[in-house]
């Protein structure tokens, strides 16, 4: 078996492990706005902050915060994400709060004995980036939203306190980190003494700690966290235990607004993030690539549909793990999402046939135009909308379960291990076996490389929808299907994100499907010279929409238990 192969299966069981409720809100005519979230207490939260007299921005910091609690294991403040919003005004934004290396982080700071050792960028202290979430919510916060954030703040504090249910889902992930957590005794504290040995769906945790904090934050501010007690606290930490990140780094983490990727796909103009996410260029290379296909002929559920969505990923996780970085360090050619490109690509897809992909492509540009910062089953994506015209899509980490596994003492906040997405070695995989190069090289307060994809999607200048996911490098693919289930086949976002997912990442050279495909398409797949995993599920997305004749819906993931509101 080989790493990527357990890694993937990981993600993929992980998720058949969900429920099944139909989580939708129909399509109605809101009197505020709507939510999707992966958890029904978060989705709730967002739908206060709409009651609260708030915009589509405070619901979804309230969403981000809440989730932070409800489903910790998968993103929080000790975390990072991407938000990308589209603000009433018609101007579109994207926010990077990516986790960002120590200064102290140097290019072989996992190898050990000349080999990357995956223990060191998983778990504990050498794993951690300095967190960029908190960051990022009090910025749109401050600039677009409507709330107090301190409000928002103590709404979640209630949260923590007063204790949730957790979910079988929730269950199922701490089962699986278990020994992590048990090493360091305020995650052990927590996430195991603060529920029964053998934890079932229903028990209720509180997190007290975590309510202190937020607290402090209610009242300090961003101050608190990146140049105040939270820092301090952490840097103590890692010093007794091994670590690089210090208070000056807190100190030094700033909140990146950076120009979106923007491209059409068949008359609709795709709005993504940019790097350090390879999430938004990848999906737009990849529309770019199929839009020389007659998907709508071919048929939604086809084989022939099936394959030329796979090969124009392969061919573009190809050219991920070439180029793709943090562009304030590497050079990510901005041809890779021109359409001259993407015209040469499709024209070595074969439609009967598996292609051998032997390496990366070479953009138009690649040694002139980059993008640049411009100065002027893991994870969790959420969308809102409201109806002054505000949309926003964000995806939010701490990387793989529980993160790092490190709680830092008395604060209640888990850290992330997105130090894991840098490539420790050329060739050599991370977690989700994706391979990168020098791109993605550690490098001090370089910016580990995402799939994270917050997209929005418009028609003639509106909004017509807000989607991503989560589950590592099935980011891209799952966004990616929504958006042509969206487009091609003018699903709603229920159906979108219902119907059957694929991936493939290039590395190892395996399609990933999931069983519902059907039997037919499997072994159409087969016969055209895949290797087809099926799979019972692949990843989380969420979405909220708006059709053309106005009527706006919001859904969560049917693999999931999240759930979708409208107020
Ligand atoms: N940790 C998953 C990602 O950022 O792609």
């Amino acid at each position: 078996m080989t790493l990527l192969r357990f890694d993937l299966l990981r993600i993929l069981v992980l998720g058949a492990l969900w429920a099944l409720p139909l989580a939708a809100a129909e399509p109605s005519s809101p009197r505020k706005g709507l939510v999707a979230t992966v958890n029904p207490v978060a989705t709730e939260a967002g739908l206060q902050a709409f009651r609260d007299g708030g915009n589509a921005v405070d619901a979804a910091i309230a969403c981000a915060l809440t989730l932070g609690i409800v489903d910790g294991h998968n993103s929080g403040l000790g975390g990072g994400c991407f938000m990308t919003l589209r603000l009433a005004d018609g101007r579109l934004i994207t926010l990077d709060g990516r986790e960002m290396a120590p200064a102290a982080a140097t290019r072989d700071l996992f190898l050990r004995g000349g080999k990357a050792d995956p223990r060191l960028s998983q778990d504990g202290a050498l794993s951690v980036g300095i967190p960029g979430e908190f960051a990022t919510l009090a910025h749109a916060s401050t600039h677009h939203g409507r709330l107090p954030l301190g409000r928002l703040l103590e709404a979640a504090a209630r949260v923590a306190e007063t204790g949730f249910r957790v979910d079988r889902h929730y269950v199922g992930r701490l089962a699986e980190t278990r020994p992590g957590l048990a090493l360091f005794p305020d995650s052990e504290a927590i996430f195991l003494k603060g529920l029964p040995a053998t934890p079932s769906a229903g028990d209720l945790l509180r997190q007290s700690d975590l309510a202190r904090s937020y607290r402090q934050m209610a009242t300090n501010g961003v101050a608190w966290f990146y140049r105040g007690d939270f820092a301090r606290r952490t840097a103590e930490w890692m010093r007794a235990h091994g670590g690089l990140v210090t208070e000056a780094d807190f100190a030094r983490y700033e909140v990146v607004p950076r120009e979106p990727v923007r491209g059409t796909y068949r008359g609709h103009e795709i709005v993504s993030f940019p790097p350090p996410s390879s999430g938004g260029v990848h999906v737009l290379e990849i529309l770019n690539i199929l839009e020389h296909f007659d998907l709508v002929a071919m048929g939604d559920g086809s084989p022939e549909f099936a394959h030329v969505v796979a090969e124009a990923m392969k061919l573009a996780f190809a050219d991920r793990a070439r180029w793709l970085g943090d562009p304030d360090f590497a050079r990510v050619p901005k041809g890779l999402v021109s359409k001259e490109y993407a015209a040469g690509l499709a024209r070595r897809i074969r439609t009967d046939r598996a292609s051998v992909v032997a390496s990366a492509g070479t953009p138009p540009g690649a040694d002139r135009e980059w993008f640049t910062r411009e100065r002027n089953r893991h994870t969790t994506h959420f969308s809102t909308a409201d109806t002054e015209g505000n949309w926003v899509a964000c995806t939010a980490s701490l990387n793989t379960s529980f993160g790092s596994k490190v709680v830092v003492p008395g604060t209640g906040i888990l850290l992330n291990n997105h130090m894991d997405d840098f490539s420790a070695q050329p060739g050599v995989p991370n977690f989700f076996g994706l391979v990168g190069a020098e791109a993605n090289a550690i490098e001090a307060r370089k910016r580990p490389l995402s799939s994270m994809s917050p997209t929005l999607v418009l028609r003639d200048g509106r909004p017509i929808l807000s989607v991503g996911a989560a589950g590592g490098p099935t980011i891209i693919s799952q966004t990616l299907l929504a958006i042509l289930r969206t487009i091609d086949f003018r699903k709603p976002p229920r159906e979108a994100l219902a119907a059957p997912r694929l991936h493939h990442q290039w590395k190892p050279d395996e399609l990933h499907v999931e069983r519902a495909w059907g039997q037919e398409v499997i072994d159409g797949l087969k016969r055209r010279g895949h290797t087809v995993a099926a799979e019972a599920s692949i990843g989380s997305a969420q979405a909220v929409g708006r059709d053309a004749r106005g009527q706006w819906s919001a859904a969560a993931d049917p693999r999931g238990e999240g759930s979708a509101g409208v107020w």
